[in-house]
């Protein structure tokens, strides 16, 4: 705009109707559309505001996750927008590149915004441009996984996103909104920016041929250098930025298999097709892998660092459920803390609001190195204690909190969840 912002105008919206299936129709909700929202795209440096019109017809709120900002401005549960009220938060994007997303935060009732299809992505570019696949949609793709159930008539099946121990674990898979989704490659590489978008469920993303691919980036940015797996584990709101090589005239499978420690049931209900991919006879060239990617280094905490604890248990995190009204955690700008959570209970994963962090140790050991880069959620299976280094910001307000909470979207609107403020 004129004062130099870049405004987003977003409508929350109920009514749409989606036919996942063919000749079937959902009833879902998006923004600015039927289903999900639209991918923004911004530059470190730039200025953004972001116009959010509640047309849902209850109260909700839009929170941009993995996103640096002050806590007034973060959509959490106490920056509620009325139905029929727009809520105008502005703030300067000044992270490293990655990709976040917008979603949702109600106290007690995210789970339900958003397995009904309120979200989107948030991608941030900067000066660090490693030469990496990079024409969005072509090969340079998101990809948000969601896990739904359908009833008979194609509407989205709601039993269970408000109750139980995980809330909705569907058996149907949606990517970008797609069921049965099917990508067209043209080029030798592609790469592709996963989310995973589901209320509850777990993933382990790899392909049906279990061809090796490299991890560029994290929730929070790239890493260093490109890391060699098969697979990327991914907990709901974690994202992972890999890079795929394809030969011409391929038909591929990208899916999800294994035991994905998210309790202890028959692992092969966990095995997932989530997406087909053919690939074109010819292929474009691309780009060779760089060797280094220019992510920010990992800093150690100082000696001395400050030490908090988290325990997770049943719905609460240190014996307490999610209180409004009460601030949990009190953090000096700028500090530099380890923050330990130690998961007493089946599996949960623990998000920052705010920050990027990284993961020194699960269970003792360093984490699997693609898990090394910057970070918002970590996945802790069943059991399993994490040390989190974890960097906070210098946007002081001892009022606003930010939240941290289980992402598992049942046991965050249960209570699983706390309250920190910036001083
Ligand atoms: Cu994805 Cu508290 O957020
Ligand atoms: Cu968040
Ligand atoms: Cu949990």
């Amino acid at each position: 705009g004129a004062d130099g912002m870049k405004q987003f105008n977003l409508t929350m919206q109920a009514g749409g109707r989606t036919e996942f299936q063919p000749g079937k129709v959902a009833d879902t909700w998006g923004i600015n559309g039927a289903y999900l929202g639209p991918t923004l795209r911004v530059t470190r440096g730039d200025k953004v505001r972001m116009r959010v019109t509640n047309q849902i017809g209850e109260t909700s709120t839009l929170h941009w996750h993995g996103i640096r900002l002050p806590a007034k401005m973060d959509g959490g549960p106490h920056q509620m927008i009325e139905p029929g009220a727009t809520w105008t938060p502005e703030w300067t994007i000044d992270q490293p590149a990655m990709m976040g997303w917008y979603h949702p935060h109600l106290h007690e009732r995210t789970a339900m915004h958003v397995y009904r299809g309120l979200a989107g992505l948030i991608i941030i570019d900067d000066d660090n441009k490693p030469d990496l696949p990079s024409e969005y949609g072509v090969d340079d793709v998101p990809l948000i996984i969601q896990d739904k159930n359908f009833e008979d008539d194609g509407k989205l099946d709601e039993d269970g996103v408000e109750d139980g121990t995980w809330g909705v674990l569907g058996d149907s898979i949606l990517i970008n909104g797609t069921f049965g989704a099917e990508f067209k490659v043209t080029t030798r590489t592609v790469r592709f920016r996963i989310l995973n978008a589901s209320n509850a469920r777990v993933y382990r993303v790899g392909f049906a041929d279990n061809r090796k691919f490299h991890v560029v980036g994290t929730d929070g940015g790239l890493l260093e250098r490109p890391v060699e797996v098969d697979r990327v584990k991914l907990s709901p709101a974690e994202r992972a930025q890999i890079v795929v090589r394809f030969a011409p005239g391929e038909q591929i499978v990208l899916n999800s298999v294994g035991e994905t420690e998210r309790s202890a049931g028959d692992p092969e209900e966990d095995d997932y097709d989530l997406m087909r991919l053919i690939t074109a006879q010819d292929l474009a060239d691309s780009p060779d892998l760089p060797s280094a990617l220019g992510g920010v280094p990992a800093t150690a905490p100082p000696a001395g660092a400050r030490v908090r604890t988290f325990r997770l248990s049943g719905s609460e995190i240190n014996d307490k459920e999610m209180d409004m009204n009460r601030i949990d955690e009190v953090v000096p700008a700028g500090a530099h803390e380890i923050w330990e959570v130690i998961n007493t209970s089946y599996a949960h994963n623990f998000h920052i609001h705010e920050v990027d962090f990284r993961v020194m140790e699960l269970n003792g050991h360093p984490p699997p190195e693609y898990q090394r880069g910057p970070k918002d959620t970590v996945f802790l299976p069943k059991g399993a204690t994490a040390r989190l280094s974890v960097k906070f910001n210098t946007y002081v307000d001892p009022v606003s909190p930010y939240m941290f909470h289980c992402h598992i979207l049942r046991h965050e609107d249960k209570g699983m969840m706390g309250q920190y403020v910036v001083v």
